[in-house]
């Protein structure tokens, strides 16, 4: 049987108060100095000794354009999809989900393609009772055949269809930041944006988004709709978008929001160079997960935790606190499973670096050689 919110609301509260109290008794290394929120789910439990719960702490924000945010979003992709791992049940995600609003959380990421559709449906359910407190980021661009993925689709009727899916499966009236993403070679950049804008102007978007895109198609784009943000992989391993996409965004005003940003998992120290992938997991097709790449990348991870050691963190917030560095207009949207990783993902927001670090940090980094990862070149093509 179905239940309704407020059994769910109950439910998540008891998990976020046990997951808290186990939290907090492993580790007094995290969250400090998290982002207020109400206290929606939570029920006004405190943990009395971290600051991730505390309500008088003054929010973090960061804006992508002209939305504002939490710094750190949360990335909803493989929760019921299981990209990177089994399928999650929905009742099990729904605590993750308000978890992190309790944690801070404002900014969270889905799209029509994750499962398909039934990723929407339970970031729709989780945030039903929070939603004007949140921004919830959907994304459109594929065609659907059978419940699954069947080609690029951005023709401006399709998008109106696809919106009026997202809407009743995010039970919302408005989407906060529609992204296009994948660019469909068949339609102009133009039509799209056109699409978005009459959409805003219709009340059903807020914001428009891109993924992927070159920083012709960004510029093209920008001056028929105004684009809030450009998500698209950027990682202390993936760094090919530095810096002509990154710089485009901050001239234009654009927000970057990384996708990928503990690298799949492996900058959260996930995986060794001894991690092998079957044919049929979704890391085995992806060049810099072959045992070579691992290898490689290894030296990288071993930096990361030389950095994690001197600044008493972990390295999946050493990772995240390296983006936070490189511009303001940052947010990363580190995906999870786990209600302990979105509080260290958090706690990524204290970290900070002096420029001297910084010049450090990226002369260590620039001597490692990595492997299967984008060419500088591949910024400059719509994916
Ligand atoms: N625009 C696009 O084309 C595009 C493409 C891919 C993804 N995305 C979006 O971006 C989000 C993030 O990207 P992503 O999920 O591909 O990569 P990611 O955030 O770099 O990595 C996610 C993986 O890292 C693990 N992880 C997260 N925090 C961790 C921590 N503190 N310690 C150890 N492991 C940790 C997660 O495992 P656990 O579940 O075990 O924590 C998960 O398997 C997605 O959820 C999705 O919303 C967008």
């Amino acid at each position: 049987m179905k239940k309704t919110v407020q059994q769910s609301e109950k439910e998540a509260a008891k998990v976020v108060k046990n997951t808290r109290r186990d939290f907090i008794s492993k580790s007094a290394l995290l969250g400090a100095g998290m982002a207020a929120t109400p206290m929606a789910f939570a029920q006004g439990t405190t943990s009395g000794k971290t600051k991730s719960v505390d309500a008088t702490a003054a929010p973090k924000k960061r804006m992508l354009g002209t939305l504002e945010v939490s710094p750190i979003g949360l990335g909803c992709m493989s929760m019921k999809s299981g990209s990177y791992n089994p399928p999650r049940d929905q009742k099990d995600m729904i605590p993750v989900i308000r978890g992190a609003v309790d944690m801070g959380v404002t900014f969270f990421d889905t799209a029509e393609v994750y499962g398909p559709f039934t990723d929407e449906e339970l970031v729709g359910e989780a945030l039903a009772p929070v939603r004007d407190q949140v921004v919830i980021a959907s994304k459109f661009g594929f065609d659907f055949s059978n419940g699954n993925r069947a080609g690029r689709n951005s023709r401006p009727e399709h998008i109106r269809t696809a919106v009026e899916g997202m809407l009743k499966r995010l039970r919302t009236d408005r989407i906060d930041l529609l992204y296009l993403h994948r660019l469909d070679p068949e339609v102009p950049i133009e039509d799209v944006a056109g699409t978005v804008k009459e959409l805003i102007q219709e009340g059903k978007a807020l914001h428009f988004g891109l993924s992927e895109v070159s920083p012709k198609t960004i510029r093209k784009a920008h001056a028929e709709q105004k684009v809030a943000a450009l998500q698209s992989e950027y990682s202390l391993i993936q760094r090919a978008l530095e810096n002509e996409v990154i710089d485009t965004c901050g001239e234009l005003g654009i927000g970057f929001v990384p996708w990928g940003p503990v690298c799949r998992g492996f900058l959260g120290d996930k995986f060794n160079e001894y991690s092998r992938f079957s044919d049929d997991s979704r890391f085995a097709a992806v060049p810099y997960f072959t045992p070579e790449a691992i290898k490689a990348h290894m030296e990288v991870l071993v930096l990361v935790r030389e950095w994690a050691r001197k600044k008493n963190a972990t390295p999946a917030q050493i990772s995240l606190a390296w983006l936070l560095a490189q511009k303001p207009y940052i947010v990363p949207i580190p995906g999870t499973t786990k209600l302990h990783h979105v509080e260290e993902n958090m706690g990524a927001m204290d970290i900070s670096f002096t420029n001297g670090e910084l010049k450090e940090f990226r002369a260590s980094l620039e001597k490692i050689s990595l492997v299967g990862v984008r060419q500088p070149e591949s910024a400059l093509i719509d994916q």
